[in-house]
């Protein structure tokens, strides 16, 4: 039979639906040909038809209830569709709203009344999936959410794919309690496959090693979907910011004035994404240097096949019985992991770790 992952999610927004999308139109690649955005076809023994969605979790009224190929085509989603996805025969399911739904979301993201409805329980749904992992998606500014769920996973036995900019994986606590149940976890936030902070890093990487001393940089991000919506609310954006910022000023050996994140939500964008970048500093002979750029992306899809090779990474650490953060995947994969490396060497470390020469 067949290698299997067993997936469940939390939050079947944009970002879940290209993933879904994404795993079904990759279902009949062949081994030796690339897909841009994933590192390998066969990963470690998994392509990417091994993976299943066994379960979702979701607050939205008109997701729950639906099955997943329904569900991720529900308002507000707004991504594109670029394949249609058979009925999975997996039904969305109502989960704690927590601190999921900021009171301006309520609305946007037709959230259930929980004097109606009653959240299953968690750990009962994931066994009865037999999943091997829950992949956690829910909105920026989910605190408590982040962690209502990881507790989940922990209690289940399952792994947690942390993509959403709570520390999880990056926390001292959280990473311990996983590496004592002996189960692993990967996060967090998930850094795009050519998004706003891989392009940002590569490009203070590449001042620092040539030598100029950096000034200041900004990076403002506009967009349209619920994602942008919800980061209306500063008041949800502190881990977003601090993720977003060290990914960045990791790279950057001195301070240096810096001011980024989500800017502005531009309803008619939709799932596009703009990002300004700008970067001014002192070249040879105290000689100044400025750099701006502007990035224009489909958001959703952008971190899809990043999940992807993630959740395989996770699935080759359940199966060599692997607990607690796991370094290598999480440096590559997420913009706030518990150690931050430069994408070349993050590389090389999920490569080691394919091959079984680095444990985590
Ligand atoms: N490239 C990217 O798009 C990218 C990159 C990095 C991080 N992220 C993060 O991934 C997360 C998801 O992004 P998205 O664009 O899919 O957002 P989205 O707004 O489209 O989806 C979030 C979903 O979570 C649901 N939800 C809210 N509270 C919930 C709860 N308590 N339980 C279950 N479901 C709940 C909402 O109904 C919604 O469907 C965000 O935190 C985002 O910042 C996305």
């Amino acid at each position: 039979m067949a290698k299997e992952i067993r997936v469940a999610i939390s939050g079947l927004g944009n970002c879940a639906a290209s993933l879904i999308q994404g795993v079904y139109y990759y279902q009949n690649a062949p081994e030796d040909k690339e897909i841009p955005g994933l590192m390998h076809v066969n990963f470690g023994g998994y392509h990417v038809n091994s993976i299943k969605f066994v379960a979702a979790f979701e607050v939205n009224k008109l997701k729950i209830g639906q099955d997943l190929s329904e569900a991720i085509n529900a308002d507000p989603n707004c991504t594109a569709r670029f394949f249609e996805v058979p009925k999975q025969g997996v039904t969305v399911l109502p989960g704690p709203i927590s601190d999921g739904v900021a009171s301006h979301m309520i609305e946007p993201f037709h959230c259930y009344d929980p004097k109606e409805t009653e959240p299953v329980d968690l750990v009962e749904a994931l066994h009865a999936a037999k999943a091997d992992m829950l992949v956690n998606y829910l909105p920026v500014g989910s605190h408590e959410g982040a962690k209502t769920y990881a507790q989940a996973a922990l209690d289940a036995g399952i792994a947690y794919v942390n993509c959403i900019p709570e520390f999880i994986a990056s926390d001292a606590t959280w990473s311990k309690k996983f590496e004592d149940a002996g189960i692993p976890v990967a996060g967090d936030d998930i850094k795009s496959q050519v998004g706003a902070t891989i392009v940002h890093r590569t490009l203070a990487d590449l001042l620092v090693k040539r030598g100029v001393k950096l000034e200041e940089t900004y990076q403002l991000n506009i967009g349209g979907n619920t994602d942008f919506l919800n980061m209306t609310e500063e008041a949800r954006l502190i881990s977003k910011r601090i993720s977003k910022t060290k990914a960045v000023t990791s790279l950057v050996p001195y301070e240096v004035p810096v001011r980024i994140g989500p800017s502005d939500y531009v309803e008619f964008l939709g799932d596009k994404k703009i990002c300004y970048i700008h970067m001014k500093g002192r070249k040879f002979g105290d000689q100044p240097i400025t750099l701006n750029v502007k990035l224009s992306v489909e958001d959703s899809p952008n971190s899809a096949g990043v999940v992807i090779d993630a959740v395989r990474a996770v699935k080759l650490a359940l199966d060599r019985k692997i607990g607690g953060a796991l370094l290598g995947i999480s440096s590559y994969s997420f913009k706030h992991p518990p150690i931050q490396v430069p994408d070349s060497e993050a590389y090389l470390w999920v490569e080691d770790f394919i091959q079984g020469k680095r444990e985590r």
